[in-house]
């Protein structure tokens, strides 16, 4: 049995140095109307799976990231993506030093009695270390548990992310996951889209991004839309609701 557990994920904000437009979009703009919309909501976390930055972890970007976060309303954890970096990310957010091993973001958390766990994939890889310790948590700790990795763990049917961008060592870490039934619900972002895929009775969720959205059809880049978009995952009793909304 786990408590009601009620957490929101937005992802791949790609935030810039300064306020400039990407392709005509605002990206502080369009996270500032996300977050006054998810503030209202009760949230017992917020989750921001990567790429917070919008190409390689300026800091400008984080600082002003950190003063956004200030002013909300609910704890809320970060992970890395491909366009972070960590050591800049743990100076300015003051991550504490337990959740950084080897220079990778990757820990676990248990809130309201469920098991949250992080992944680090900023190499587009999840190196043995992180196997080895995911592999160790998992063999500890059976009850159910969420997932959250950046780079969705297989590839998801869209042509563009999957072809040019995917995690390479996916096979590795699935090899992993498929040992442990308590993994069921996988939650990522990465692919600019909100897509569920479905395999080894486990459900990899990509949530959309604050910024844009990819066209899933095209072998080239395309955006599809640019409605700034999130997830909500409630958990409870073992039973998984989850919804993409957009502004
Ligand atoms: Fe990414």
């Amino acid at each position: 049995m786990s408590d009601n557990l009620v957490i929101a994920q937005v992802s791949d904000m790609h935030i810039g140095a300064s306020d400039v437009l990407f392709k005509g979009i605002n990206a502080r703009q369009q996270l500032i109307k996300v977050l006054k919309v998810l503030a209202k909501k009760p949230l017992d976390l917020l989750v921001c799976t990567g790429d917070l930055a919008a190409l390689e972890g300026e800091p400008e970007a984080y600082a002003w990231l950190k003063h956004l976060l200030s002013d909300f309303p609910h704890p809320y954890l970060l992970m890395a993506g491909n366009h972070d970096h960590v050591g800049r990310m743990q100076s300015i957010f003051e991550i504490p030093d337990k959740n950084i091993t080897e220079g990778m973001l990757y820990f676990s958390r248990v809130i309201k009695t469920t098991r949250l766990l992080f992944l680090d994939s900023t190499s587009y890889r999840i190196p043995r270390q992180q196997l080895d310790w995911l592999h160790n948590e998992l063999s500890v700790h059976t009850e159910p548990a969420l997932l959250f990795i950046h780079h969705p763990p297989l590839l998801c049917g869209c042509q563009f992310m999957d072809e040019r961008y995917p995690l390479q060592n996916r096979d590795e870490l699935w090899q992993e996951l498929v040992q442990f039934p308590q993994v069921e619900h996988i939650f990522c972002g990465h692919y600019h889209t909100d897509k569920i895929v479905s395999k080894n009775d486990k459900f990899i969720y990509l949530t959309p991004s604050t910024v844009f959205q990819i066209d899933t059809e095209n072998d080239t880049f395309l955006i599809d839309h640019t409605k700034p978009g999130w997830r909500m995952i409630e958990w409870e009793n073992n039973y998984m609701q989850t919804y993409v909304d957009y502004l």
